[in-house]
């Protein structure tokens, strides 16, 4: 199996000891910080802009998975970018252009990923498969973190692969919202390579051994030869 990647989603930080946070993940086996953004108008809830998101990549040590759950984002590529997005991805629900949207995001030299909300299906994604770095599926309607995984999601997740498949593809999967150590061997049976989770590391009690559990899994542990 090949490994997969664990993105702790920092909206499930502390914001009052944001670097403390932060820290936790630049000393875990953590590969991505999950950065999400939320307009009020496309999804009911307010987040943070460009602005802290540079504060957040001034101390971060691994790339940075930006999401954008924002109306017209192609507005704001160029400024999340120059603001130290690795990744940005966009909603398909957002993007009358999505074609022209995602060659913007390549342009800015970040790797270009689309969201799929829990409604959205995924044979909607078969004429940009080709173009795409990474498919988000929404296993949460946006919005909130703390919410319960759809298992509706493993269907999509495995639509997805093999959409992948028969197409030579090479984006990567990645799967956010309700993602635990309860569900993730599932999750990552059904296909996926990044594990999106927020409450199940920052509001346990013990963030880095979430991660470092989170990343164990699928790991043959106790093997002798
Ligand atoms: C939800 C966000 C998620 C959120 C996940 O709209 O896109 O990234 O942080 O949080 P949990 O892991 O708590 O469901
Ligand atoms: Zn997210």
């Amino acid at each position: 199996m090949k490994k997969h990647l664990v993105a702790p989603s920092l909206l499930a930080a502390n914001f009052s000891r944001l670097e403390d946070d932060i820290k936790v993940v630049n000393e875990s086996n953590a590969d991505w910080f999950h950065v999400d953004i939320m307009d009020g108008h496309f999804v009911p809830n307010i987040s943070f802009g460009p602005m802290i998101v540079e504060a957040i990549k001034r101390k971060a040590e691994r790339p940075l998975d930006v999401h954008l759950m924002i109306s017209q984002p192609e507005r704001y590529i160029e400024r999340f970018r120059d603001a130290g997005a690795d990744v940005i991805t966009v909603h398909y629900e957002a993007c009358p252009h999505l074609h022209r949207t995602i060659q913007q995001i390549k342009e800015t030299g970040a790797k270009a990923g689309v969201a799929l909300n829990p409604h959205t299906p995924v044979h909607l994604l078969k004429d940009i498969i080709e173009d795409l770095d990474l498919v988000l599926i929404m296993s949460v309607n946006p919005g909130f973190g703390g919410q319960k995984f759809i298992y509706n999601s493993l269907l999509k997740i495995r639509e997805v692969k093999d959409m992948l498949v028969s197409r030579n593809a090479k984006a990567l999967i990645e799967v956010d919202g309700g993602v635990g150590l309860q569900n993730a061997q599932k999750i990552l049976e059904a296909g996926v390579d990044v594990l999106v989770a927020g409450s199940s590391v920052f509001k346990s009690d013990n963030p880095s051994q979430a991660i470092q559990q989170l990343k164990d899994i699928g790991h043959e542990v106790g093997k002798m030869v």
